[in-house]
């Protein structure tokens, strides 16, 4: 027998039920922040992650599906979405026209990490980009945005916040935290590697005597230029009016390396290890190093399957008609009457004839809210049988008037 992969699952009803309505949900709630919809391929050259997510990254050095195709080319399955839709955004010339745009996503993404709860080789994001607006407030628009779908979704979690400076302050605070680096012994081997680059991965190691050792190291948010503090205080004013709790974790330094200013994770602490279920921040140099017109842009995604036992699911509502034959003559009246009102409903059926008891269960199992019947009487004089399941009402009524 040939299984799915390991890390890989299939998701079928009652969970795709859950899955759904996350995307229906997020959907609604980015229309209304004036996102639409954007598909890029799940296949892309290696190369556009290299550059954009970064070489020194775990995502780029050790999890890539990556693999030659037959033409030769250097290609992998996409591992995030934010590269894809930068390489859109430029390809569509949209650098060049100026203005903002606004995009969401969802589907698949690959990273050949460990399986564990909560971590998947293969896992789905729902995610958005907002490229042309260089103004704080669309860092705040965004975390409301998020914190609007979590909520509409019903679940809690808790905000970090962190400011990772610009071009103007990150260099002179990287060479102050390679410098404090050197004068430590007893890094981690990652920690060593990521010194030499990108030293500031190196502040959220997860290794109990590196953390230790970097108990004092010196924080990018106590080392801002003048422009990145007021950005990040009118962001924390923002959040304060609206009323949204955070906390700043100046070690959060996200797995990604094209940030630049704000970064924030929502973590919930109702799924175990994996609790992030969702990320982002700016990244206002991305577009200029995948060689388009320097636009400034911000985005998140949130891992899907982790949400998936979180989300408060509305009450199910009954819809629709499941329409039964009670004889072997009613069979073709059913079939023609079945197809010709799903053009307007939902409507379930069977191909055999059964007792009324048998398509009562049937349609009760199914969640549809009128149970149809045809039997010799109602064939013998033109109507049907209609029960409403939820009001439990009985009657026949004429076909026509069906
Ligand atoms: P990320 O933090 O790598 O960010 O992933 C976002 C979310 O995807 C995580 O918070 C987590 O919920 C989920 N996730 C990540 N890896 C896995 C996995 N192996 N299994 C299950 N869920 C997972 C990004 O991907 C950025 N592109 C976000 C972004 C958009 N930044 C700016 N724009």
């Amino acid at each position: 027998m040939i299984n799915a992969l390991r890390g890989m699952k299939d998701t079928l009803s009652p969970e795709n039920e859950v899955y759904e309505y996350i995307i229906k949900t997020c959907t609604r709630i980015a229309q209304n922040y004036g996102f639409t919809l954007i598909e890029t391929p799940i296949l892309e050259e290696t190369a556009l992650f290299k550059r954009s997510v970064g070489e020194s990254s775990d995502i780029v050095g050790k999890e890539m599906y990556q693999f030659t195709d037959k033409g030769g080319n250097d290609v992998c399955l996409r591992p995030e979405g934010t590269a894809g839709v930068v390489r859109a955004f430029i390809q569509q010339k949209y650098d060049k026209a100026g203005g903002t745009k606004r995009f969401f996503y969802h589907g698949p993404m690959f990273r050949y990490e460990r399986p564990q709860k909560g971590r998947l080789r293969q896992f789905h994001q729902f995610g958005v980009e907002s490229f042309g607006e260089a103004d704080v407030r669309e860092d705040a628009t965004i975390i409301l945005m998020l914190k609007a779908m979590f909520e509409a979704l019903g679940i809690k979690y808790s905000l970090e916040i962190n400011s990772l400076g610009c071009p103007a302050c990150m260099p002179h605070y990287r060479s102050q935290l390679v410098r404090f680096l050197d004068s430590l012994e007893g890094l981690c081997e990652d920690c060593e590697r990521r010194k030499l680059t990108n030293p500031i991965r190196v502040l959220d190691c997860k290794n109990e005597h590196c953390k230790m050792l970097l108990a004092d190291a010196p924080l990018i948010v106590e080392n801002l230029c003048v422009t990145c503090k007021e950005d990040f205080s009118t962001l924390k004013a923002i959040l304060d009016q609206f009323d949204i709790q955070y906390s700043v974790n100046p070690k959060l330094v996200r797995g990604l390396d094209y940030y630049s200013k704000t970064a924030f994770e929502f973590v919930s602490s109702e799924i175990g290890a994996q609790s992030a279920i969702a990320g982002g921040g700016r990244y206002d140099r991305l577009v200029e190093f995948l060689e388009g017109k320097a636009t400034p842009a911000i985005g998140f995604a949130m891992g899907i399957e982790r949400l998936m036992d979180l989300v408060k699911m509305p009450e199910k509502t009954r819809e629709g008609y499941y329409i039964g034959a009670l004889c072997d003559e009613a069979l073709p009246q059913v079939y023609t009457l079945v197809n010709s009102k799903r053009h307007e409903a939902k409507v379930l059926s069977s191909y055999e004839a059964k007792s009324l008891k048998n398509h009562l269960k049937i349609a009760d199992k199914n969640d549809v809210k009128y149970c149809v019947c045809i039997g010799e009487d109602e064939l013998s004089c033109g109507k049907i049988w209609i029960k409403d399941l939820e009001s439990k009402e009985e009657k026949s009524i004429a076909i026509e008037e069906f």
